[in-house]
């Protein structure tokens, strides 16, 4: 397959939807990114990496980060993880508190705000130096141990940050928080703030779609079949409210971030990751679903 021709067909490709959407203004760190940036990488597990755009131009890679924060939960706790968030996609935004008060606290899923903060509560129940060892995960499977945090994007979003501070009350009111309520949101926006290039994502991601492999980190472990349900979970609550249109779209497992990008993997064959920051309604970025649309579209290449 000559994915270095098709990544050049689908730029072309997606030229018209150059100017629809906007960046995520409620964080305003991010709503100062220029717009109209693409960027695009392939990574096969032939170790074979094909790249256009600005594919290694670094991004606020925001709820992508929920996918890191699984993996070391799931590696920590086991089974156990299950007891505080769910498995089920939500139908909701990402940062609703309609379903997580008549659930009681219980987030639908981790990839949704209310999830990924019970993970971090989670992270810091284990880990001595949570903001280090975190980052230290990331560097290890991404193989780029230059990826940090941003703090002023972290701090931007703290700063307005009602709604994810309401989660996290309502979590705690449930008794589904241990730690202080700042220092859950502290090391969660922190984890949101990390900067990452298409292509560090997508290398990232390889050990995802290798599923049939056990993978060590860093001292996170997961088995093959954690990595492979790690992926069940990416296809049905990646996209929030979206993810029926993006399975349907796109058909790959996959997490997208509200700072304009998306990793997915197509089992045993790649991990792809896209961004544009010029997001839909739904927060997810419009050319970014575009173009993995066309790739599994152009290839005939996806899990169904
Ligand atoms: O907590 C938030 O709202 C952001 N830091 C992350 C949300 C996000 O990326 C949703 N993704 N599409």
């Amino acid at each position: 397959m000559d994915y270095q021709q098709i990544l050049k067909d689908i730029y072309q490709k997606i030229q018209p939807y150059a100017s629809i959407g906007k960046q995520a203004d409620y964080i305003p760190a991010l709503a100062k990114i220029n717009p109209d940036q693409f960027g695009m990488c392939i990574h096969t597990i032939q170790n074979k990496t094909f790249m256009h755009g600005e594919a290694i131009t670094g991004f606020s890679i925001q709820s992508i980060s929920k996918v890191f924060s699984l993996a070391m939960c799931l590696s920590l706790e086991g089974d156990n993880l299950w007891k505080r968030v769910g498995k089920e996609p939500s139908g909701t935004a990402f940062n609703s508190l309609v379903q997580l008060e008549v659930e009681k606290g219980i987030p639908r899923n981790p990839f949704i705000n209310a999830g990924a903060i019970v993970m971090t509560d989670i992270l810091l129940n284990h880990l001595k130096y949570p903001e280090e060892e975190y980052l230290r995960f990331v560097h290890s499977i991404s193989g780029n141990n230059q990826i940090h945090y941003n703090e002023e994007v972290a701090l931007s979003e703290r700063e307005n940050g009602y709604l994810n501070a309401a989660i996290t009350n309502l979590l705690k009111y449930h008794h589904n928080i241990d730690n202080d309520i700042e220092r859950v949101l502290h090391f969660y926006f922190l984890q949101c703030s990390i900067e990452m290039s298409c292509y560090d994502l997508s290398k990232a991601f390889l050990p995802f779609a290798n599923h049939k492999q056990a993978f060590t980190f860093e001292g996170i472990t997961l088995t093959a079949s954690q990595v492979k349900r790690i992926n069940a979970i990416m296809q049905t609550c990646g996209f929030y409210d979206e993810a029926g249109e993006f399975s349907y779209l796109v058909g790959l497992p996959g997490k997208s971030g509200v700072g304009g990008g998306i990793a997915a993997v197509y089992p045993l064959r790649y991990s792809v990751a896209v961004w544009s920051p010029r997001l839909n309604q739904k927060g997810n970025s419009v050319m970014g679903i575009k173009a993995l649309e066309l790739l599994t579209t152009q290839t005939q290449e996806s899990i169904f």
